[in-house]
């Protein structure tokens, strides 16, 4: 099955509201390339903005929260994101299951919040690198998507992001064959778990993709799209990883 490369630029706590006129250049000259979707997930304070800036275009938060509303200082809820003009939003980055001490319950049931709120989800996973280097990543991964997956989805609106956590922000990337490996691993246990669905969920690799590395990784078997940090944070830096995404499309 054919499935359209999906570009996503993950922000994390960068910019400010000057930075709205480099998320227009991103997204005026993405649309130059229609067989790619892409999208930017901006800090929470600029989605509504961005997103009234850029109609039509794909504007995503980073995270939610699980419930709908409530006393939860600090957290933003899934309708909240689709209020301010989000489509899709972002769980389970390795940011926040180490930094903030998500589980992967807690993460598939910001998954599911998403999901419920009717938002596209971007569900991330990956292993750290004393666990890469023990040969246990694949185990590692398959058990946090096992464990994280909402009990129920649909395959078009859930995409899995692989960001091996010692490439984030490192320069460091996995070799194209460990990275399809993960991949079909991914997709394998997916195919068990929601039968033919499988082949229609994206699988995006993250961790230092820039312009130099994207054609690689996004040729790797079953890699359908990239989830970018640093280097979407510029027009300049983004759009040829968009660029070797519609070369292959
Ligand atoms: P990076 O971040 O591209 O800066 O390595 C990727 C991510 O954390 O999503």
């Amino acid at each position: 099955m054919a499935r359209r490369k999906y570009v996503v630029g993950n922000w994390k706590m960068n910019g400010l509201r000057e930075s709205l006129d480099e998320a227009g250049a991103i997204f005026a000259a993405a649309a130059e390339h229609p067989s790619v979707d892409v999208a930017l997930c901006p800090p929470f304070t600029l989605v509504g903005a961005m997103a009234a800036a850029a109609p039509g275009a794909a504007v995503g938060g980073q995270d939610c929260h699980a419930a709908a509303s409530g006393a939860y200082t600090g957290s933003v809820a899934a309708a909240m994101l689709v209020d301010a003009g989000a489509r899709i939003v972002i769980v389970g980055h390795s940011e926040r299951r180490e930094g903030c001490g998500e589980s992967d319950a807690d993460v598939k049931a910001k998954a599911e919040a998403g999901l419920g709120a009717g938002l596209d989800v971007i569900l991330c996973v990956g292993e750290p690198r004393k666990i890469r280097e023990s040969g246990g990543a694949i185990d590692f991964v398959l058990a946090q998507v096992r464990e994280s997956l909402p009990d129920s989805f649909d395959p078009t609106r859930l995409a899995i992001a692989y960001e091996p956590i010692w490439a984030i922000g490192t320069g460091l990337v996995p070799t194209t064959e460990d990275v399809a490996a993960m991949h079909g691993s991914i997709r394998a246990a997916l195919s068990e778990r929601i039968g033919a669905g499988a082949e229609k969920m994206r699988l995006l690799y993250g961790g230092s993709v820039n312009g130099d590395n994207a054609a690689e990784l996004l040729g790797a078997g079953d890699v359908d799209g990239a989830l970018v940090g640093g280097a979407s944070l510029t027009a300049g830096k983004f759009l040829p990883i968009v660029a070797a995404g519609a070369a292959l499309s």
